[in-house]
């Protein structure tokens, strides 16, 4: 278990980092509706990377559980959330390894921190030794370098992140999972919103890579713990 350590906010500026989680909003809705079917009421659910922890909030508003447990690296991000979370059944905690918590889970998310982890295989060890048998994990990955935006992207994030930034391909994120015991499957996050346009975006530069990338590129993985 290799441990990354912690840093005070992901992204180097704090304002960016606090408008984060109202960018990534229609992202986590969509996550939600094509991923939880269930009645969470008798579950438990781990958010890997989940800054000031606005996923776990808008889940458990929508589909109240049991429990909920977000971790993060990034100290300030989950001082913030704790102070967010009020009266809901969260703990948030600094730490990079969800196996230190001690806890099995029914369910985990994470959402776009899988290209900021240099080990994938000691991540899906992580994982699986914190998912109960037939637990699922659904991670949410755009960047990656099958993405047709990500050589571009690559360079905007590295000025932006207090970490360094990876290059992992989708197939390289199924084989790993794959070899450590888990049934992978696969969509596209097909997003079902309108999302802001900015003229002169660095990370859009045409509309067509917006559209490409909501629809197309940004994926959505569910690998499920063999029982
Ligand atoms: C692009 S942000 C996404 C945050 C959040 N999931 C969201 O949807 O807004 C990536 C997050 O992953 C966290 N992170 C990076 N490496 C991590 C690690 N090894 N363990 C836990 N969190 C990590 C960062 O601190 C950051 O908060």
């Amino acid at each position: 278990m290799q441990r990354s350590g912690t840093i005070s906010t992901w992204n180097r500026n704090p304002a960016e980092e606090e408008a984060m989680g109202a960018a990534h909003a229609p992202i986590w809705r969509r996550m939600i509706d094509v991923s939880v079917l269930d009645d969470l009421s008798q579950s438990t659910v781990l958010d890997y990377g989940c800054n000031q922890g606005g996923f776990l909030r808008m889940l458990y508003d929508r589909h109240p559980f049991q429990a909920g447990v977000g971790i993060d690296i990034a100290r300030e991000s989950v001082a913030r959330a704790q102070l967010l979370k009020r009266q809901r059944p969260i703990e948030y905690q600094a730490a990079d390894h969800a196996a230190m918590l001690g806890r099995v889970f029914d369910f985990a998310f994470s959402h776009e921190v899988l290209y900021l982890l240099p080990d994938l295989a000691d991540h899906a060890a992580d994982i699986k030794a914190a998912l109960r048998p037939g637990g699922a994990y659904v991670a949410a990955m755009g960047c990656h370098t099958d993405s047709a935006v990500w050589p571009r992207w690559r360079k905007v994030i590295a000025e932006t992140s207090s970490i360094p930034v990876y290059d992992h391909s989708l197939d390289r994120v199924a084989a790993v999972f794959s070899e450590a015991g888990f049934a992978v499957s696969v969509q596209p996050l097909a997003l079902d919103a309108f999302m802001p346009v900015t003229v002169g975006s660095d990370y859009f530069p045409k509309i067509v890579d917006q559209l490409r990338y909501y629809s197309q590129d940004k994926v959505l993985f569910r690998f499920v713990r063999s029982p």
